[in-house]
């Protein structure tokens, strides 16, 4: 069995945000490293990427576990809501409307990812994979934001990130 990787400090530090035992959806949950965090604190999780093999080799069995192609096909989740939607180092920006719609009033979602000028130090280098200066601000302007943060971050490597912690009212 594979390790499981450390959840982004933006996670670990916010996820409390999300009412205790709500039901949380890992968009794009690549190994599952914040679907393993969150179920252990307790969440109820749903977890979604197009390539779930890493995933399967885990043993999580009261995750549900969903393949799909997240820009091809149509969105999973219409009609359920959760309490909160975790994305980290996923960018696909016609979703933003369906993140919002997929929140229970009071839910909360915590956005991580890679913005414009990470590209001196890594990949993501292409634009459209990039968030534009506080574009997450601005995408998810009828949440409220509780906390932003966009610069350079030395952990767990040097990259320029932008990131939010906002709930639905
Ligand atoms: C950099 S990984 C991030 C994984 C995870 N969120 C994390 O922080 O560890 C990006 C993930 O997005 C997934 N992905 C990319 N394009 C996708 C698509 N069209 N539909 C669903 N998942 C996709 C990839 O399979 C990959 O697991």
């Amino acid at each position: 069995m594979t390790a499981v990787k450390a959840p982004s400090p933006w996670v670990k530090t916010h996820y409390s945000n999300i009412v205790a035992g709500g039901r949380v959806l890992d968009l794009a949950c690549g190994s599952g490293r914040h679907t393993c965090f969150l179920q252990e604190k307790g969440y109820q999780l749903t977890a979604i990427d197009k390539d779930i093999t890493a995933l399967q080799e885990v043993d999580l069995p009261n995750v549900n576990l969903l393949q799909a192609d997240l820009e091809e096909e149509p969105w999973p989740f219409e009609g359920k809501l959760f309490e909160g939607i975790i994305v980290v180092n996923y960018l696909w920006r016609p979703l933003f409307s369906n993140l919002v719609e997929s929140l229970i009033p009071g839910g909360v979602l915590i956005y991580d990812t890679f913005c414009l000028g990470n590209e001196a130090y890594g990949r993501p280098k292409n634009p459209d994979f990039l968030l534009r200066p506080r574009e997450l601000k601005t995408a998810f302007s009828e949440l409220t934001c509780l906390e932003f943060s966009e610069g350079l971050i030395e952990n767990p490597r040097p990259a320029v990130r932008q990131s939010i912690v906002a709930r639905k009212s």
